[in-house]
């Protein structure tokens, strides 16, 4: 991605999701949104963070770009290999991980498919590629099943790209379990695998067992820190909202495709 695409569609963001709040109703959205990633972490699995206009702005003009920044981060470090051709995006929200990896690679870039169970964030991912000059495909589907579908079929993997950005510590333990087997099932069929997760330690108590399972697919894991210079408006939004720390960090867990 290009710093003129970037500021282009930041712009855009913008426009959309500050139409009708004020600032400072935008701001505090945005700490609100956070209290319910951090502090009630725990509900997530049973309750949407994103029951109110505020928190979805907050979402799809805070959160949404600062993830956009961190996997172009992290695809720029970790990923191998031919970049993908078709990028799954499991849990994709606004679809900002799928975009950042797509966008990444050469024309044509790569197409998408989305997957995620909130209306508001099917449209807004459709919106975002749209607007980025991207092909996705955003359906209703728990990100499990889609996993299952993916694989059911015999054909290769090869050139299909996985994605799980902040999105498999919301899923109930059976489902992380059933969502962990298709993945390596794609895995040993071609595909390549990005799971992205918050650095907090207790966000993801499955973690490790996660790298123990896939290590032997060739997984490689750690904790990823950028300092990054924020875009002027993310940086007004995040010292507004309290929030200190300007860099951006994740954990990551990658697999590159395997020649088969
Ligand atoms: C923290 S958001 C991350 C969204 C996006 N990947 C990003 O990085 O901005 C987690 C997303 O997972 C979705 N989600 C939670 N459980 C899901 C499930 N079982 N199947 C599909 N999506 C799910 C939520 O609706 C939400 O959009």
């Amino acid at each position: 991605m290009t710093p003129a695409e970037r500021d282009t569609f930041f712009a855009a963001l913008e426009a959309r999701h500050l139409a009708n709040l004020t600032r400072s109703e935008f701001t505090r959205a945005v700490r609100a949104l956070s209290v319910r990633y951090v502090e009630r972490r725990g509900q997530l699995p049973t309750r949407s963070p994103l029951d109110s206009a505020g928190k979805r702005a907050a979402f799809g003009l805070f959160y949404a770009p600062l993830h956009l920044l961190t996997v172009d981060a992290v695809v720029g470090s970790v990923t191998t290999g031919d970049p993908p051709t078709r990028i799954i995006d499991l849990g994709c929200g606004t679809g900002v991980c799928a975009a950042a990896w797509a966008m990444a690679g050469p024309d044509p870039r790569a197409s998408i498919d989305g997957y995620d169970l909130h209306p508001w964030a099917l449209d807004e991912a459709r919106w975002n590629w749209q607007t980025l000059g991207l092909t996705g495909r955003a359906v209703r589907l728990d990100a499990v099943a889609a996993m299952e579908r993916t694989v059911k079929g015999r054909g290769s993997l090869s050139g299909t790209g996985i994605v799980a950005g902040w999105t498999v510590n919301e899923l109930e333990a059976p489902g992380r379990a059933r969502l962990l087997e298709t993945i390596s099932a794609a895995i040993s069929r071609g595909a390549s695998f990005l799971l992205i997760e918050p650095l907090a330690r207790g966000a993801a108590p499955w973690w490790d067992d996660w790298t123990r399972a896939l290590h032997r697919q060739g997984a490689v894991a750690g904790d990823h820190k950028f300092d990054v210079d924020l875009p002027s408006r993310l940086a007004e939004f995040s010292d507004a909202a309290g929030f200190a720390n300007r860099t951006l960090g994740a954990r990551v867990l990658y697999v590159g495709p395997a020649d088969l």
